[in-house]
């Protein structure tokens, strides 16, 4: 039996990644470790909490001696490295723990890889040979920074990002990039877009939109609203991660994406119609410092090299996702936490 570190499981995507793993893979076990910050919920994980196959470990992964000691215990051959803070606002906010957490706990995760795996022959850290690892780095788009009207993200542009939170993915991306070169660590980094689907936090565009709108509340549009994203389904991003994992050549980066763009408030249009509600609770709020403009993918290498598709179109993904809001009150209630309503009290006052 293989296991696989996943970290950052009990957020939205890393906990469909779980779910989706254990059903594909039988035959994997699964040690999540998170740290159950704001992002954090076990609730995302109640369907398989007592499977045999998996364990969850609350704790920090910039924690070395708790990472290397469950490399040693569960004999690590695969890590998928998700945990992260991940929302830009925030990181406009306060960036210190961008960077704490998504740099240099990437390096914390690849010390323990590198220490634990026997890369080659002559390798002096390890005595034993371990076959067939990898280190996954699950990355973002936003590393490339922002498109004009036309183009897409390709794997060899150059990184330009824009906000704390891109600049500390790219920042990793690159540490991640020079494990490879430098010790021969064998990994793989993906750069997928937007996400959307069940369990995203409510602090992301497409929840928020949802449950403001199902409470007839204001739906804050950033500036002119015309910000192009390329949207994908949560569970087409798993099943890519799942493709790279298992089938990515050693070193390599994949873009993720479905060819899906919208403009900001087409997105907020779609929830207000399919809510039934009113154009009215739209508020066109000020612009996020920075904002990127566009962002769109080319996947013609995940495509054409590995396979991938995505099986999710926009309509039927989005028609579910509504109908997951609308069906999981408890979960909403819970989340809206006093820590929540704080952040977001502060950051719309004044407008
Ligand atoms: P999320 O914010 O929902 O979840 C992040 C998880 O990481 C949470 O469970 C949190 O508790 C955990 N975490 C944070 N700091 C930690 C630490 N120091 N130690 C251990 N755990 C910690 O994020 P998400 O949207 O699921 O994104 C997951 C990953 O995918 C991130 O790396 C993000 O950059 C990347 N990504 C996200 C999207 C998207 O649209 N959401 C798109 C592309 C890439
Ligand atoms: O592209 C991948 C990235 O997508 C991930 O790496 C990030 O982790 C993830 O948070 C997401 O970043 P964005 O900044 O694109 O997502 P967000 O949902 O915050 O915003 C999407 C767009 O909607 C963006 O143009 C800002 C706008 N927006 C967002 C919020 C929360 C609004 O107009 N109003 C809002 O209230």
């Amino acid at each position: 039996m293989e296991t696989i570190l996943v970290t950052g499981g009990a957020g939205f995507i890393g906990s469909n990644f779980i779910k989706h793993i254990l059903q594909e893979h039988p035959d994997s076990y699964i040690v999540n470790l998170d740290l159950l910050t704001y992002a954090g919920n076990l609730e995302n994980l109640k369907e398989i909490e007592n499977n045999e196959n998996y364990t969850f470990i609350k704790g920090d992964i910039r924690d070395r001696e708790l990472v290397d000691n469950i490399f040693s215990e569960f004999r690590i051959k695969k890590v998928v490295h998700f945990a992260a803070e991940s929302h830009v606002d925030r990181s406009i906010e306060d960036p210190e723990i961008f960077l704490s957490t998504n740099i240099l706990g990437t390096q914390v995760l690849l010390d323990a890889a590198k220490k634990h795996w026997k890369i080659n022959p002559d390798d002096k850290y390890c005595d034993e040979y371990i076959d067939n690892v990898k280190y996954l780095q699950v990355s973002t788009d936003e590393v490339y920074g922002a498109l004009g009207k036309e183009g897409k993200f390709s794997e060899d542009l150059p990184l330009l990002p824009n906000s704390p939170y891109s600049a500390s993915k790219a920042s990793a991306d690159l540490i991640v990039r020079a494990y490879h070169k430098t010790f021969g660590l064998p990994i793989n980094i993906t750069r997928c877009s937007n996400n959307y689907g069940p369990y995203q936090f409510p602090e992301k565009l497409i929840p928020l939109m949802i449950i403001n709108c199902i409470k007839d509340k204001e739906l804050p549009v950033y500036g002119d609203g015309m910000q192009i994203r390329d949207w994908l389904h949560v569970k087409d991003h798993c099943s890519a991660i799942e493709t790279v994992l298992y089938k990515g050549r050693i070193g390599e980066i994949y873009n993720i994406g479905g060819n899906n763009e919208k403009a900001n408030i087409e997105i907020v249009q779609l929830i207000i119609s399919t809510l039934g509600k009113s154009n009215n609770l739209i508020k066109y709020v000020k612009d996020r410092p920075g904002h990127d403009r566009r962002y769109a993918i080319d996947n013609t290498k995940i495509t054409t090299e590995l396979g991938w598709k995505p099986s999710y179109t926009f309509e039927q993904g989005m028609k579910e996702t509504i109908e997951w809001y609308l069906n999981n009150t408890e979960w909403i209630n819970n989340i809206i936490s006093n820590d929540y309503m704080k952040y977001y009290e502060k950051m719309y006052s004044g407008i």
